[in-house]
């Protein structure tokens, strides 16, 4: 066993992204806690044996608090831009006290109860899209289907115009560090915070029927709310509910269309899927490693100490295929159960929105399967381009023929 109390620091290199899971396979023997230097050369611990990660999402020590994390960032010399203040003060940076009453105020519009009454409308947003797709031999699955479903949704439930789309989802790819640069972060968080702003404004003129008026309404009424963090609620969902579920859906798909035999065994029983969603968030989920927190105080995690003031990631995707906890973990197996995995986090920040992105995922892949039961790739030698985003893993595109 090495000894893990040893400081070694695992590099990242360009193509950690291609396949992550090398990564972590080569760094298992060393224990269940790295420290690793990235490629701008920051360092920091990433947590990757299941058991461990499951303990870091309810450990105390570990913190989510923006100002804890923005004076470590900036010890490293990587400040995280001020302009994007209006938009960081929202639950996933918070710890509690903070987190608890934020969370509460958005709590009720996703539980099983709400979430169920959606299904209607996800079905007809479903059909409308695969109407329009059925035109086709072959189209990109992502820009046709998996995120025009999530974003529409979204959109009508918070009450942001989808017409503003191509607005808001090129701001997010570049505060997310999917496209562009650093230097392009200040002019998108500024067109972000005044969009949002301007939606809560006339919010306030004229409620409807959404969650962004119900949340209005909630600071008008008093609740504890400040303007940032109703500005940066509203950042969070909309970056959340569309930026993930697409995703689930597109990684899903890839995975199904590599697995043949898995493919025809759905397809024959569409009962499965449910369980099937369970194991595309299992074996390639939407967010990759981040859940970044950081230390309060030392913390000892497995044999390794972990001093104040660290940067942690817990790797998600790693935990879910530590072989520790699931036998043959690197094997997508629609049959097997994943109960436990992390793909939706754990603990206090445990995803809000579970029950919504578990109902577009089984709607999407029940409506895509039965619809175009010869779905395919469209080429056979397709080498998937994976987005560079330490936070969210997803394809960038992936062509699909849709008729035999
Ligand atoms: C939190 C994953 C869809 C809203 C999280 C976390 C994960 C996650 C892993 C916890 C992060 C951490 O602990 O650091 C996913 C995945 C999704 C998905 C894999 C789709 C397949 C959604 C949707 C919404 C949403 C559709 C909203 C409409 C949120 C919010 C939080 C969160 C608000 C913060 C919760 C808190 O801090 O208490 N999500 N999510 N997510 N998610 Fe999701």
């Amino acid at each position: 066993m090495t000894d893990t109390t040893v400081d070694r620091i695992e590099q990242i290199g360009d193509d950690f992204h291609s396949d992550p899971h090398a990564y972590y396979r080569r760094w298992r023997g060393n224990g269940p806690v790295q420290h690793v230097r990235g490629t701008r050369g920051a360092t920091f611990w990433v947590i990757i044996g299941y058991a461990e990660a499951r303990a870091a999402l309810t450990d105390p020590r570990l913190r989510k608090g923006i100002a804890g994390i923005a004076e470590i960032l900036r010890a490293h010399g990587q400040a995280l831009f001020e302009d994007a203040g209006a938009l960081n003060a929202h639950m996933l940076n918070s710890d509690p006290p903070d987190h608890t009453r934020l969370r509460k105020l958005v709590n009720r519009a996703f539980t099983p109860r709400h979430v169920a009454a959606m299904r209607p409308r996800i079905e007809e947003i479903t059909a409308t899209l695969l109407d329009d797709m059925a035109g086709h031999e072959q189209v990109d699955l992502l820009a046709a289907f998996a995120n025009p479903l999530p974003t529409t949704v979204i959109c009508e439930l918070l009450g942001v115009p989808l017409a503003d789309r191509d607005d808001f989802q090129g701001w997010t790819k570049v505060l997310i560090g999917v496209s562009g640069g650093p230097e392009d972060a200040p002019a998108a968080a500024a067109a972000m915070t005044g969009y949002l702003r301007g939606l809560i404004a006339a919010k306030r003129a004229t409620p409807a029927e959404d969650l962004l008026s119900g949340l209005v309404h909630a600071v008008d009424e008093g609740d504890s709310l400040t303007e940032n963090e109703l500005v940066s609620m509203s950042f969070l969902l909309l970056l959340a509910g569309h930026e993930t579920t697409v995703n689930l859906i597109g990684n899903g798909m890839y995975r199904l269309l590599q697995n043949p035999a898995q493919h025809r065994a759905l397809l024959a029983d569409p009962t499965a899927i449910p369980a099937a969603v369970e194991e595309f968030l299992r074996y390639d989920g939407p967010v990759g490693w981040a859940t970044l927190r950081y230390t309060a105080e030392a913390v000892r995690i497995g044999e390794t100490d972990i001093p104040a003031g660290e940067l942690v990631y817990v790797a998600l995707s790693a935990a879910n295929r530590d072989p520790a906890r699931y036998p043959n973990p690197d094997h997508l197996d629609l049959t097997a159960d994943p109960t436990g995995h992390l793909g939706f986090g754990h603990g206090l920040h445990f995803c809000v929105g579970a029950p919504l992105a578990r109902l577009e995922a089984t709607t999407a892949f029940t409506a895509l399967l039965s619809r175009f039961p010869h779905l395919r790739l469209a080429d056979e030698t397709f080498t998937p381009h994976w987005q560079t985003n330490v936070v969210l893993r997803g394809l960038d595109r992936l062509p699909i023929r849709l008729q035999p």
